[in-house]
C-alpha cells in the first residue's frame, strides 16, 4: 500500500509514550524505509522545549533509542532526528491554536506534506475533547486540503456513559472514519492471526462452535505490579485497564462470525455483533457467582520483597481496586449458546503470558477405558505472547500392548518462520493509520458494546452488597477462590507451571 506524504502531530509529546513507543516505532519504519518520502513530526505539549531539545529527548539521548543508534552512520541518524519539531502550547491545551496552526502550515509548506495530518492524542483522556475542539476552532480539522485523522489513546472512557460522551464529543469535530481508537493488542501479530487461523483454514472452523467446544479460557498475566502508575491504576483496575479493551477485543475475534471480506467495516461489523451477543449480567447473584476480584499482597519473590498493592505509591491504603479479575460469561447466539468463557487478567502473577485455550469436548463414547491419561481434553492453545505460537494437544497411542493413550503436542512457533521482521504493535498500527486502514482500530459502537458488558460488573463491584475482595500473594496464580469459578468444568491452565 502507498503511504502519502504527511505530518504527524503528537499531543502530549513530552510524555513517556512518545519516547517509549511512538518514536521507536517511527524509527523502525524509518529503518524499513516505510515512512513516506515527505514526513515530519511535530511534538506539542505544555513543556517548554526547543526543536533541538525535543530531538535530544526523544531520539538522540533517549534511553529507548540510544543503544540502537550506536552502529549507525551519523548522517543516517540525523536524517531521522531532523524530522522532529516541537511546539510549546504555552502551558495549556485549552487555548487558541492559531500559533499551532501557523506552525503546521509552515511545516506543511516547507516539507511538502500535502496537508495530510495525523493528530495523535497521548494526553490525559480528560483533554481529548478539548483538543479536538480547539483543532476544529483553528480550522485544523478540515479535509478540503489533505486528509486529517485523529488517533486516540486508551483509556477510551471510564464507563459506558463516559465512553458515549467521548464519542459524541469527538464526533462533533471529526467524523467517525477520521477517528482511530488505538488498542495495541490489535497490533499484535498473534491477535491478528486469530482471524487467519479461523478463516484461512478449513480444519478449525467446522469445529468452532457449541457442538465441539466445551469451554474457552483466556489468561492474561503480568509479573509486574503497578510499577510507577499507582495513581492511574487505582482509579482504573484490571477490568478497565485490560479487560474492557484488550481482552474483549480478543474475545470478539474468537466469537465473531466469518466476515464477508477483509475490509475494515466488514471485519468490524462482525466484531460489534460478537460483542453485542455477550450475555450481560445484571442480577446480583449472577454477578456474585461469575466474577472474582482480588488484590496482590506483599510477598517475597526470588528472595526479593515486593509490596502489596495497597502499599504501592499512589494507591489508597484502603483501596478496593482489583489487580486481578476473573469473569465467567456466556455468549447468547446460535454458535456459542451454553459454552462458558473464562477470562482472567492480573498483575503480579508468576510470569508474563497471554494465551487463549480452546477446550474441545470429550469423545461421546470412550472405548479406551484404561487409557491411564484421559484424552478427553483436546486443546488448541493459542499463545499470544511470549513464545508466540499455536499448540494442539491430542491423544496418541503409547507403543506396546493394549490401548494406552498419552497426550502429545503439535507445536508451532512463530520464531521458526523465516527471518521476517515482526512489526511491533505500535509500529503496525501507526503505519495502518498513515495509510488510512482502520481495520485494527476500535470503532465507536465496538467500544460502547464492550462497556455495556463491563459496566454492570463494575457497578456491582462498587456498590453491590458483601462483594468479596480476595487477596493473593504476589507471584502466585491469583486467589484460590478463582478455582470455584471453573470447578466442575475444568481447571485453569497455568502456563509454564
Ligand atoms: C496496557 C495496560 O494497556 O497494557 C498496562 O495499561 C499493561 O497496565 C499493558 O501492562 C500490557 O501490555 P502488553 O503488550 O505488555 O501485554
Amino acid at each position: 500500500k502507498k503511504t502519502s506524504n504527511q505530518l504527524l502531530v503528537i499531543f502530549g509529546a513530552s510524555g513517556d509514550l512518545t519516547a517509549r513507543k511512538l518514536v521507536p516505532s517511527l524509527f523502525n519504519l524509518y529503518l524499513a524505509r516505510q515512512l513516506p518520502e515527505n514526513f515530519v513530526v511535530l511534538g506539542a505539549s505544555r513543556s517548554d522545549m526547543t526543536d533541538k531539545e525535543f530531538r535530544n529527548k526523544v531520539v538522540l539521548e533517549s534511553k529507548y533509542l540510544k543503544p540502537r543508534l550506536e552502529d549507525l552512520k551519523e548522517n543516517y541518524i540525523q536524517g531521522f532526528s531532523d524530522k522532529f519539531f516541537y511546539e510549546d502550547l504555552g502551558g495549556a491545551y485549552d487555548t487558541d491554536y492559531s500559533r499551532l496552526r501557523k506552525r503546521v502550515e509552515d511545516l506543511n509548506n516547507k516539507y511538502k506534506t500535502e496537508g495530510n495530518i495525523i493528530y495523535y492524542l497521548s494526553t490525559p483522556p480528560t483533554l481529548y475533547e478539548t483538543i479536538a475542539k480547539n483543532l476544529a476552532d483553528a480550522g485544523l480539522n478540515t479535509q478540503n486540503n489533505g486528509w486529517k485523522r485523529l488517533i486516540v489513546e486508551k483509556p477510551f472512557g471510564y464507563s459506558l456513559e463516559t465512553a458515549k460522551a467521548l464519542n459524541t464529543g469527538l464526533q462533533k469535530y471529526f467524523t467517525e472514519p477520521q477517528i482511530y481508537r488505538i488498542d495495541h493488542y490489535l497490533g499484535k501479530e498473534t491477535v491478528q492471526n486469530l482471524l487467519v487461523t479461523r478463516f484461512a483454514n478449513t480444519i478449525f472452523e467446522p469445529l468452532w462452535n457449541r457442538n465441539y467446544i466445551h469451554h474457552v479460557e483466556i489468561t492474561n498475566a503480568e509479573s509486574v505490579g503497578v510499577e510507577k502508575r499507582g495513581g492511574y491504576y487505582d482509579k482504573s483496575g484490571a477490568l478497565r485497564d485490560m479487560f474492557q479493551n484488550h481482552l474483549l477485543q480478543i474475545v470478539s475475534l474468537i466469537v465473531m462470525e466469518p466476515p464477508i471480506g477483509d475490509q475494515p467495516e466488514e471485519i468490524r461489523n462482525e466484531k460489534v455483533k460478537a460483542l453485542k451477543s455477550l450475555r450481560i449480567m445484571t442480577d446480583a447473584q449472577e454477578l456474585h457467582d461469575n466474577t472474582i476480584r482480588a488484590q496482590y499482597m506483599a510477598s517475597t519473590i526470588n528472595g526479593e520483597k515486593v509490596k502489596g498493592y495497597r502499599e504501592e505509591d499512589g494507591v489508597d491504603s484502603d483501596s478496593t481496586t482489583e489487580t486481578y479479575a476473573a469473569i465467567k460469561f456466556f455468549v447468547d447466539n446460535w454458535r456459542w449458546k451454553d459454552v462458558p468463557f473464562y477470562v482472567r487478567t492480573a498483575k503480579r502473577m508468576p510470569t508474563k503470558v497471554t494465551e487463549v485455550v480452546i477446550h474441545f469436548k470429550s469423545p461421546h463414547h470412550h472405548i479406551f477405558q484404561d487409557s491411564g491419561i484421559n484424552n478427553k481434553d483436546n486443546k488448541l492453545v493459542i499463545r499470544i505472547q511470549p513464545d508466540e505460537g499455536i499448540l494442539m494437544k491430542f491423544g496418541v497411542k503409547v507403543p506396546g500392548q493394549g490401548f494406552k493413550v498419552e497426550r502429545a503436542n503439535l507445536d508451532f512457533y512463530y520464531s521458526s518462520l523465516a527471518q521476517t521482521h515482526v512489526m511491533e504493535a505500535y509500529e503496525r498500527l501507526l503505519l495502518d493509520c498513515m495509510q488510512g486502514d482502520a481495520t485494527l482500530y476500535a470503532r465507536a459502537d465496538e467500544v460502547e458494546a464492550a462497556w455495556e458488558f463491563v459496566d454492570p460488573i463494575l457497578e456491582y463491584w462498587k456498590n453491590g452488597k458483601d462483594v468479596r475482595m480476595y487477596g493473593y500473594a504476589a507471584g502466585v496464580w491469583g486467589p484460590e477462590n478463582a478455582d470455584e469459578l471453573i470447578d466442575g468444568i475444568g481447571y485453569w491452565r497455568n502456563p509454564g507451571s
